[in-house]
């Protein structure tokens, strides 16, 4: 287990997860973990290697000898590569979506997953974003954020994000595939999306980005991870 403070953020997806986990990240100095990108990799080298999504055996396999690295664009910007290759877009597209979340629910993949998410906790610290930071990954983390709004809200930030990029989208689509996915990563028999038990948790319907980096930040000082 890690000897590097731990702060998890998860939640489902459209909660604005990765933007509080990583401006907390860039504040506190800490490494950042984006554990779906993982699973986003994983599903992209299946389509790169010929490897069917429901083939388990092959799957886990890929995700077993994963060759990824995670580098920093200026800008901030992170650029992710598989056997060298960048795939930062392939896998933020509803495919590379589908793909993760497909991958996921295969027990032996996310087996396969944990040991190389465990040795981002290095200090200073770690934020790890996901949906099983908490629960699964990092358990004894000393500080754990669920971060979640409705379906309909998330649907409606997806849709303008992919309006302002310049794509036709239809928002009841989106929001059915909101669903479907909240859907299978809650009731899969590994790691479903729930909160731990002892996780805050935080409805980003009503608030801002700033108004709930306000809320992480009052708690990751009332737990005496910076000084108040
Ligand atoms: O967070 P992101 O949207 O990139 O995650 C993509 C998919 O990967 C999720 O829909 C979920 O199925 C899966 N995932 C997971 N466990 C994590 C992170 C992501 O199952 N810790």
């Amino acid at each position: 287990m890690p000897d590097a403070p731990v702060i998890t953020i998860d939640g489902p997806s459209g909660a604005g997860k990765g933007t509080i986990a990583h401006r907390l990240a860039e504040t506190l100095g800490w490494h950042f973990l984006d554990s779906g990108a993982l699973y986003r990799v994983t599903g992209q080298a299946c389509l790169i290697e010929g490897v069917a999504w429901d083939n388990h055996a092959g799957v886990t396999d890929i995700a077993r000898t994963l060759d990824v690295s995670f580098t920093s664009a200026p800008g901030g910007e992170v650029l992710v590569a598989y056997k060298g290759r960048d795939v930062s877009r392939a896998i933020r597209t509803e495919e590379g979506g589908r793909g993760a979340s497909t991958v996921a629910a295969i027990p032996s993949v996310r087996t396969a997953l944990l040991q190389r998410q465990r040795e981002f906790a290095k200090p200073p610290g770690l934020v790890a974003d996901g949906r099983d930071m908490g629960t699964v990954v990092f358990p004894q983390a000393e500080l754990k954020i669920f971060l979640t709004a409705t379906a309909s809200e998330r649907a409606e930030r997806r849709y303008k994000q992919l309006i302002a990029k310049g794509e036709s989208v239809s928002l009841p689509r989106l929001l059915e595939d909101i669903r479907e996915r909240d859907a299978r990563d809650s009731s899969r028999e590994v790691s479903p999306l729930v909160p731990a038990e002892d996780a805050i948790v935080i409805d980003s319907s009503n608030l801002s980005i700033p108004d709930v980096f306000a809320q992480v930040m009052l708690k990751v000082k009332e737990k005496g991870l910076i000084q108040a």
